[in-house]
């Protein structure tokens, strides 16, 4: 079992506590063009800042190269006000002067954001004299921002490790660790996971990890053709890895010897190009022809993932299962999506999904909000599925005990 602090225990009131966030949001136009991960964060800040704290966020913004205007955080710094409908001051510097001034000025409940914590070369480098100087902005840490936890750099990882602070997760990141917990520590089994996207080699590692936690391991998407192709199969003009056949072989042998069920296609939707309303047939995936791509899966294939589903008490997805972004392409994700929703609302399915591309499809399908949990990160979520330890995460230990074999 680990053990993490819980904010409920933390007395804030006129403390001044530092709050990672991740403020790594998509912009259009100098806009914040897509707002969940600030979304995600406002119960923490409100929560805080209503206890009377000072509020202080911190967060890195893009991959500068030192400080750069481009990369400033002040453009977010307004979506965050609207949101919180409150107002938040912003510091031109994460350290040094500007900060101290800043965050003196401050009064209890007040928000105020430091600028960009990747303008110093430092953070990424998890510098301890850096993190120093921004532990001593605060009397706490928070950190919310599951989706940088893979990260261990300055902001999130020294600042707790080369400092006396002490760190809670904060509501949103204690989210995700209930939820990664309730799917791999003490899940409900039998446990299934839906494995898809484009290419085996970005998910090697997290095939390998799911097979020794899933009874149902569901492989979709482009890189279904590898294994399709390791099976003897033509894919055609599919997208597929011809180096990783072998691997793909492996991973299929690896379930066989220890007793897991693979789903694979057994029947596809091909087209001659990839657009959208092109026009397309269904084949049975050794029919596939030679000028045809794999865009889709099937309704035979559909039936079979939904029937696993259908038999698993948890389901964990990464990836989807066509080229959802182009219509009717999007028809085997959101079929199963909509199906994975309708038994999480029975009361049959815990459903834990995550990746960036899957949340797009779960979007599309108009189901995120009724799956168990949807995690905002895609490099945190992908690297917890393959079973890693994540540095973000570490500082915020308290304990860990494994459990006592047998019984
Ligand atoms: C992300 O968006 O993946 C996180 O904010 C981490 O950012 P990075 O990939 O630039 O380290
Ligand atoms: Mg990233």
């Amino acid at each position: 079992m680990t053990t993490f602090r819980s904010l409920d225990d933390a007395d804030v009131k006129g403390k001044r506590v530092l709050l990672r966030a991740d403020l790594n949001v998509p912009m259009h136009d100098g806009k914040v063009s897509d707002s969940t991960r600030i979304e995600e964060i406002v119960p923490t800040i409100i929560e805080l800042a209503n206890k009377g704290a000072r509020v202080i966020l911190l967060s890195h913004f893009g991959r500068p190269k030192g400080p750069d205007p481009k990369y400033s955080l002040c453009p977010v710094v307004a979506e965050i006000a609207r949101l919180l409908k409150r107002p938040v001051g912003f510091a031109e510097d994460c350290i040094g002067p500007k900060a101290a001034s800043a965050i003196a000025a401050t009064k209890d409940g007040d928000i105020l954001c430091l600028e960009n914590t990747r303008f110093h070369p430092e953070e990424e480098k998890n510098d301890q004299e850096f993190a120093r100087k921004l532990a001593a902005l605060g009397d706490i840490f928070v950190d919310d921002a599951f989706s940088a936890a893979h990260r261990g750099h300055a902001s999130n990882s020294a600042i707790v490790t080369a400092s006396r602070l002490i760190a809670y997760p904060g509501r949103a990141m204690k989210s995700e660790l209930d939820a990664l917990a309730r799917a791999f520590e003490h899940p409900q089994h039998p446990v299934a996971a839906i494995v898809g996207g484009a290419k085996v080699s970005t998910k090697l590692a997290v095939l390998g990890h799911l097979l020794t936690k899933v009874e149902t391991l569901i492989i979709g998407g482009a890189m279904a053709n590898t294994f399709l192709t390791a099976q003897g199969m033509a894919v055609g003009k599919s997208l597929y890895e011809g180096d990783l056949v072998a691997a793909a072989r492996d991973i299929i042998d690896k379930a066989r010897s220890l007793g897991r069920d693979v789903v694979l296609p057994v029947d596809a939707v091909v087209a001659q190009k990839l657009a959208a309303h092109v026009s397309s047939r269904v084949v049975a995936v050794d029919e596939v022809g030679e000028d045809d791509m794999i865009l889709d899966i099937g309704p035979r294939t559909i039936e079979h993932v939904i029937s696993a589903l259908a038999r698993s008490k948890t389901l964990v997805w990464n990836g989807p299962f066509g080229a959802f972004e182009y219509e009717p392409f999007d028809n085997g994700t959101t079929e199963v999506a909509e199906a994975a929703a309708e038994l999480t609302a029975a009361g049959k399915l815990v459903s834990f999904a995550g990746g960036g591309d899957t949340v797009a499809a779960l979007n599309i399908a108009s189901v995120k909000h009724r799956m168990t949990h949807v995690s905002t990160g895609g490099g945190a979520f992908l690297e917890s599925l393959e079973g890693k330890m994540l540095p973000g995460v570490k500082v915020l230990i308290v304990q860990q005990t494994s459990a006592v074999a047998g019984g």
